[in-house]
């Protein structure tokens, strides 16, 4: 199977993209894939996730050519996050200063997809992106590299902005770039039926989007707690509602 790239994008920040690049990445290894997991937002947090430290991998990614040398130094940056089948190939705030590099260069929608394509290989089955709102030029880039994009959204009202402009984004990349890739679908997040907001929100998401609304992930306090220890949620609780959940998303993008 070919490398198969996954992109986690919303313009809004908060909304449960680190949160579910790092649980879908660590879901995917444990069902015996191979993944690398691609920390694109400057503030490195995928990184503190998975207990590892922000380093500058991705500004020589964004930054470096192609040749067997550069390669080299490149691939030296992918890290081992200490669970099997799945790296991490770190960034940090370095990576505003890639932007800045990729847009003084004038560098093609496609520059993302050409230098990740190093790592695509027989036995690396996925490449999810975590990316940040803040990088305008990096974002739209990431999404042009990936097959597949998932759009996580608060269930707190306004949140339909954010969605909205990603969606916008993927529609100009697929008419005026001749993008392939799709969208696999919305994740609805801090989900909690209790309150009339969420429960209003998810169905204003539903009635807008339909069957591209994904199951939601509840609010729970304990996808905080494990972020903050450096743990995944299949390491600090596997038998709560969230691992459940985010097993069920590594599920379905599995069957994409
Ligand atoms: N379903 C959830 N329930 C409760 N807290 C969550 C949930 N998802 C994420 N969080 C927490 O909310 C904060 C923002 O989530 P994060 O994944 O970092 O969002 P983003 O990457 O979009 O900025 C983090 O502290 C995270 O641990
Ligand atoms: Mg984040």
């Amino acid at each position: 199977m070919p490398t198969k790239v996954i992109c986690i994008a919303n313009q809004k920040g908060g909304v449960g993209k680190t949160t579910t690049a790092v649980s879908l990445a660590h879901g995917l290894a444990l069902r015996n894939k191979q993944v690398l997991l691609l920390d694109m937002d400057p503030q490195g947090q995928s990184a503190t996730a998975l207990g590892r430290n922000p380093e500058p991998g991705i500004f020589y990614l964004l930054t470096m050519g192609l040749s067997a040398q550069e390669t080299t130094f490149v691939n030296s940056w992918v890290r081992s996050s200490g669970r099997e089948g799945l790296t991490l190939f770190p960034g940090d705030q370095q990576t505003m200063a890639a932007q800045t590099v990729l847009n003084a260069q004038n560098k093609p929608v496609s520059a993302i997809r050409n230098a990740i394509s190093r790592f695509f290989k027989d036995g690396l089955d996925y490449i999810i992106f975590d990316t940040a709102p803040s990088v305008g030029g990096i974002q739209e880039r990431a999404v042009w590299a990936s097959d597949l994009i998932i759009v996580p959204t608060a269930t707190e009202f306004l949140s339909a902005d954010g969605v909205s402009k990603v969606m916008q984004m993927m529609s100009v990349l697929q008419e005026k770039k001749s993008w392939q890739g799709a969208l696999l679908g919305i994740l609805p997040t801090f989900y909690d039926e209790q309150t009339r907001e969420s429960k209003a929100t998810m169905e204003s998401l539903q009635e807008h989007f339909g069957s591209r609304v994904l199951p939601p992930i509840h609010r729970a306090t304990i996808l905080r707690e494990c972020a903050a220890s450096g743990q995944t949620i299949f390491e600090t609780d596997p038998d709560s509602r969230s691992a459940e959940e985010y097993q069920t998303l590594s599920k379905l993008v599995m069957k994409f």
